[in-house]
């Protein structure tokens, strides 16, 4: 009895191992810009500086006493404004291309394309400290 209770445990646990990383699969939902009124000024306070701080994705090594830039809150205005910025050619500015999901460059976490597109915004808007 055992043994043959065995025998089926054995093959349908491998079974099931088997098809565990068969479970996840990706498929690529384009990703909805949001809609920008660019008379509609941005807020580095309210829309840009929590980007950064979401989910922790740029402060876990962008932090006081790490890498730079310090892109916590209070300091990332002064570590962006002005070397990492450029208002009269924003999508040079290295705080929006270096990590956008198109470029290749920055191989750590990369922005989501609608807070990408707010952060250009808000450069062409004259990267303020509103
Ligand atoms: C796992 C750690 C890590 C995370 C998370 C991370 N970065 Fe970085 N970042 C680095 C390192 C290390 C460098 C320096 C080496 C390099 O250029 O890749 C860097 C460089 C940069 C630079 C270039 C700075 C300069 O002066 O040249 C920018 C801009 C930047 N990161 C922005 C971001 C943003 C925005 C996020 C969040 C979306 C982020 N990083 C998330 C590790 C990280």
């Amino acid at each position: 009895m055992t043994l043959k209770i065995r025998r089926l445990v054995l093959p349908l646990a491998f079974a099931f191992v088997g098809f565990l990383p068969s479970c996840g699969y990706d498929f690529v939902v384009p990703e909805k810009l949001p809609e920008i009124d660019p008379e509609e000024p941005i807020s580095f306070a309210t829309q840009i500086e929590p980007i950064f701080a979401k989910n922790n994705q740029c402060t876990a090594c962008h932090k006081t006493g790490a890498t730079s830039p310090n892109l916590s809150a209070g300091n990332a205005f002064a570590s962006i404004v002005p070397s990492l910025v450029n208002t009269t050619e924003p999508e040079s500015s290295k705080i929006y291309q270096y990590p956008h999901p198109s470029t290749a460059t920055h191989s750590w976490k990369k922005y989501e394309l609608s807070d990408a597109a707010l952060i250009l915004e808000w450069i062409k808007q004259g990267a303020k400290n509103n």
